[in-house]
């Protein structure tokens, strides 16, 4: 039975049994305790250490844990999985130390995770950078296009390396094939961050994964969409020769803990498992039955297959239900405040004028009832109207960020950092887009768009003032 199919699972019920004295780490000894009175019973006894030497260590992989990264490999279409313990984050940084170098160049999406840039910043690579389009409909910046990369591409010839995110917060997806084109044309690897698309590819309603559309480098966060536990990931490989594997390895090993997981390790072989054809059917049944119910709420615009062809969107995830929620005569994030205050639910994400739920291996008819349920009261109780989308502005880069973040600075007025280069990362979510990295220059342009995210109410990541009345420049 496929769902029994978990090598991993098993080698962890060995090693409990066979070990009858610890003597090594963990500290807890795998001896219920605190840990399992909170956390549930027999999660120290899970919490296995690679020293006792039962079990297969990550860094070296054997046995079970070859055959769990094979299983997921074959699942997912991949020549090569990698398991991670240190989120997506780490398949990011290790996919750009594993690629470029000092002074490379590498083609990124300006609206990456932190984790792209921080790969930037290790390696001393320069960035350059995709933008989304302003999408008009949508009254925001969404999508990449492959058009933009080639004429980078053009510019740019020694490009080392393209780093796509597909698909967006959203669910929305770029033309993953022509850039897979691309990058074959050109000779150099694509690396996709699919971190909100783990559940890709395991049903025909869902996009395909990019590792089935060849794309050199995939790296899906499993926890965010598939069962696995917070942090557990995976990172796939097609061995085309255009990635150093070993060098890929070596970085994993570089980066990640010494002492990985056990638990997280074997929530990945458990999601594997768990994601049958069935099981997936089931989710996207879900997902298009809250889809069918919320079209007949009153105030409430579904988004789907109505963007496909928009915006540079070739594919919808319709486990996303984008949610516009301007009907109601308010924002996103009023109505995302009301439903945790009044309903208990909580939701991906909220912007302006719309809101995300995510439908996953989690929720059952009674979770997707209740949310359909708390929608359709909403809507009869109006306030709060809608708030723009503010835009995005084009970086200036004065210098790289690996220089800025060793520059000396000092924290001056937001008010009086006009022209300055900043030392910090400003990152309004949503969109989640930097609006300026470090090394980059705070141009007016800078000045206004902050002040009009932050009257939209995103929530600024980044500075080390989170109010921004102060912002970190690198001293002149
Ligand atoms: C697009 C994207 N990439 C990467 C990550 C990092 O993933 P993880 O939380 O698994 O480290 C995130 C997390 O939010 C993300 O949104």
């Amino acid at each position: 039975v496929e769902s029994l199919n978990r090598p991993l699972v098993d080698a962890l019920r060995r090693s409990q049994d066979q070990e009858r004295r610890s003597f090594h780490m963990p500290g807890h000894k795998g001896v219920a305790g605190p840990l399992d009175e909170v956390l549930g019973h027999g999660i120290s006894a899970a919490d296995l250490s690679e020293m006792d030497g039962w079990f297969p260590y990550l860094h070296a992989p054997s046995g079970e844990l070859s055959e769990a990264q094979a299983l997921a490999a074959q699942r997912w279409g991949a020549d090569a999985t990698f398991f991670l313990v240190n989120g997506s984050t780490v398949g990011n940084l290790a996919a750009v130390l594993a690629c470029v170098g000092e002074g490379d160049e590498l083609l990124m999406c300006r609206g990456s995770h932190r984790s792209v840039y921080a790969g930037i910043s290790l390696t001393g690579a320069t960035p350059l950078y995709l933008l989304p389009a302003r999408h008009e409909a949508l009254d925001g910046e969404f999508t990449v296009s492959v058009d933009d990369a080639a004429a980078l591409l053009d510019e740019h010839p020694q490009v080392k390396a393209i780093h796509l995110t597909r698909p967006n917060y959203y669910g929305m997806c770029t033309d993953i094939d022509a850039f897979v084109g691309l990058a074959r044309d050109r000779g150099i690897p694509l690396i996709v961050d699919e971190a909100h698309g783990a559940h890709f590819g395991l049903h025909a309603d869902l996009p395909r994964s990019a590792v089935v559309a060849g794309a050199d480098i995939v790296i899906q966060s499993t926890h965010k969409t598939l069962g696995a536990l917070t942090q557990a990931s995976m990172l796939h490989v097609r061995c085309s020769g255009v990635v150093n594997e070993r060098r890929l390895a070596q970085q994993l090993q570089t980066l990640q803990s010494s002492s990985p997981s056990v638990l997280l390790s074997a929530s990945l072989d458990i999601a594997r498992a768990a994601a049958t054809d069935d099981e997936m059917a089931r989710v996207v049944g879900l997902a298009l039955q809250a889809r069918r119910d919320l079209a007949g709420v009153v105030g409430l615009a579904l988004h789907g297959d109505d963007l496909i062809g928009t915006g540079g969107v070739v594919e919808f995830d319709p486990t996303k239900l984008v949610i516009d929620v301007q009907g109601l005569g308010r924002n996103g994030f009023a109505v995302a405040d009301e439903l945790r205050s009044e309903f208990g639910i909580g939701i991906e994400l909220a912007d302006g004028n719309r809101i995300v739920c995510s439908i996953t291996v989690g929720d059952t008819e009674e979770s997707v009832t209740d949310l359909v349920k708390a929608l359709s009261n909403l809507s009869q109780t109006a306030s709060a109207s809608a708030i723009a989308v503010p835009s995005m502005v084009t970086p200036t880069q004065a210098v790289t960020i690996r220089a800025a973040e060793h520059c000396s600075t000092q924290t001056i007025a937001l008010t009086e950092s006009q022209d300055r280069v900043c030392a910090e990362y400003v990152i309004p979510y949503p969109p989640g887009i930097p609006l300026v990295a470090p090394g980059e220059v705070i141009t007016a342009n800078v000045l206004t768009a902050i002040a009009d995210f932050q009257a939209a109410g995103s929530r600024i990541v980044g500075p080390s003032d989170p109010t921004l009345a102060t912002i970190a420049v690198i001293n002149d």
